[in-house]
């Protein structure tokens, strides 16, 4: 199996070493990979693990026409405004009827209805696993373990830098400290209002929302509240009361719509929603036939990532 990859971060060279560890059970070339910066790399017999970068592609479109994959991984950093340019470079891979692969929730978040439609027309597989809870198994859970149910919510604590911020305030730490020893973990971006303000987990709940409850939302549909409000004298407090601020995303049916709100929850330490620290996460799925199940991830990191666009590709790879 051909594998292109659109991007080739700390995402993109995980997921190349993690083909490299598994060459010989799975035999998937990466043929091409184009960058923003570093230009385009081709070789038809497989690329090693550092490839010499020529000058790039004119367009992402020009890239695949040359490359011809089997399967294209869009890994380009997440543009949490409006998914693009990623949304193009999905729907170029799917005109050319290459299936598709990403981590990135922009597309999943911004315009998931419309790729699948344009997947299924195609005929090609369109595969997210990575971009909610890195590589566990939520979407292909459902997908492969759950014929036949229905979502009819979801509860999940599933933005790390929140978290790692209010366990900073209840050791009596001002947010922007806690904020600055997120960022040192290299778990934060610069700009943390994105993770602060709830827009990180309103994207993840939109991604979850579309996929599992067609809602066709965005993330400026989704009502949302950071952590902001809080004060670390307030964290403290509830601190020694055995309780702890947890940033949750939750999506519930009601009738036809579907409900969608991130906001700043007061749980005991003790709630399974509060019990996963820093990068780990947890995600309950309520639904029709298996009432309420769940995926748990402790610690994961970008080799998990990996994992979640490999996992994907095995799939892919039985129907190429
Ligand atoms: N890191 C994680 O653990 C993690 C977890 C879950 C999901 N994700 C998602 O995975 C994706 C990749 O993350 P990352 O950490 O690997 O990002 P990264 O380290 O910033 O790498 C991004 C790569 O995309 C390339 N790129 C940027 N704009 C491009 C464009 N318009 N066309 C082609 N290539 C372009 C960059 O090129 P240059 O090298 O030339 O700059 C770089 O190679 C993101 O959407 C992220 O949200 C990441």
């Amino acid at each position: 199996v051909k594998v292109a990859l659109i991007g080739y971060g700390n995402v993109g060279k995980a997921f190349a070493k993690l083909l490299y560890s598994r060459r010989n059970a799975y035999p998937f070339r990466i043929v091409a990979i184009h960058t923003a910066r570093h230009g385009t790399a081709c070789a038809s017999k497989g690329l090693p693990l550092t490839p010499e970068f020529a000058a790039a592609a004119d367009s992402i479109d020009q890239f695949l026409e040359v490359s011809r994959p089997d399967v294209a991984i869009e890994i380009t950093p997440l543009n949490p405004e409006d998914g693009e340019p990623a949304i193009g470079h999905i729907k170029t891979a799917i005109k050319h009827g290459i299936h598709v692969i990403t981590a990135n929730k922009g597309p999943i978040a911004h315009a998931y209805a419309e790729l699948r439609e344009l997947a299924r027309r195609a005929q090609v597989e369109f595969r997210f696993e990575s971009t909610v809870m890195d590589g566990a198994p939520v979407f292909n859970m459902v997908r492969h373990c759950l014929p036949g149910i229905q979502i009819m919510g979801f509860t999940g604590c599933l933005n790390s830098t929140s978290k790692l911020v209010v366990e900073a305030m209840s050791r009596g730490f001002t947010l922007e400290e806690g904020v600055k020893e997120a960022q040192a973990q290299g778990v934060a971006e610069a700009d943390a209002s994105f993770d602060i303000d709830g827009w990180d987990s309103a994207a993840k709940t939109a991604a979850l929302a579309n996929v599992f409850m067609d809602a066709h939302a965005t993330p400026a549909m989704v009502e949302r509240e950071g952590i902001r409000k809080f004060t670390t004298e307030q964290v403290m407090d509830l601190a020694r009361e055995g309780k702890t601020v947890a940033l949750m995303s939750r999506g519930e049916r009601a009738g036809e719509k579907v409900i969608l709100h991130v906001k700043p929850e007061i749980l005991a330490v003790t709630d399974l929603l509060a019990t996963t620290r820093g990068t780990s996460n947890v995600l309950l799925l309520h639904t029709d036939l298996m009432g309420t199940v769940g995926t748990v991830s402790i610690e994961p990191g970008v080799e998990q990532t990996a994992y979640g666009l490999f996992s994907d590709l095995v799939d892919i790879a039985k129907s190429v």
